[in-house]
């Protein structure tokens, strides 16, 4: 049985009056996330973990943020696509696991809604995904809500 590994990050800048989307799901908040996309720093984080696994490159590489199509674009498409790409060669995920750092709000309420979301995207159990999230303790760009970054680990197992 082969195993694989693969590990994504990613941070996306706050502003205010902008809609604040985690694992797909949306966040009321004062401030939201910014990007190309619809700037889900998670989805973004566990795809790249996803395609890092694979050996597949990052999100980057396969949704240029130059092109046009991808502009405000929701993310599960991404992580629909990632899954596709999975399966084409003939991988399937093990388990997620990921962090989300944010200084405001508190997420925490939000996380089983975020696990089902993601779960049902992948078309996984929801026990093979765990969501955490973490302060930044006030400190640096995080803890002056300047952004929000994610870190995921996934595991695949070819089939
Ligand atoms: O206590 P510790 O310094 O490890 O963590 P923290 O950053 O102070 O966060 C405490 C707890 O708040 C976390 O374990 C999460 O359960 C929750 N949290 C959250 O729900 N949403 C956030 N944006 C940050 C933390
Ligand atoms: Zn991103």
């Amino acid at each position: 049985m082969a195993f694989r590994i693969g590990f994504g990050f990613d941070v996306h800048r706050l502003e205010a009056h902008q809609e604040l989307k985690l694992g797909g799901v949306s966040i009321p908040h004062s401030k939201g996330a910014v990007g190309h996309s619809d700037a889900d720093t998670l989805i973004h984080a566990i795809c790249d973990a996803l395609l890092g696994a694979a050996g597949q490159r990052d999100i980057g590489f396969h949704f240029p943020d130059t092109d046009p199509a991808w502009k405000g674009k929701d993310s599960a498409h991404f992580l629909l696509k990632v899954n596709e790409i999975l399966h084409s060669l003939a991988y399937s995920v093990v388990n997620i696991d990921a962090t989300v750092v944010l200084q405001k709000p508190k997420i925490s309420a939000y996380i089983p809604d975020i696990c089902r979301n993601l779960a049902s995207l992948l078309n996984l159990d929801e026990t093979s995904i765990s969501v955490k999230a973490k302060t930044s303790e006030g400190i640096g760009y995080v803890g002056r809500e300047e952004g929000v970054q994610a870190y995921a680990v996934a595991l695949l197992e070819k089939r």
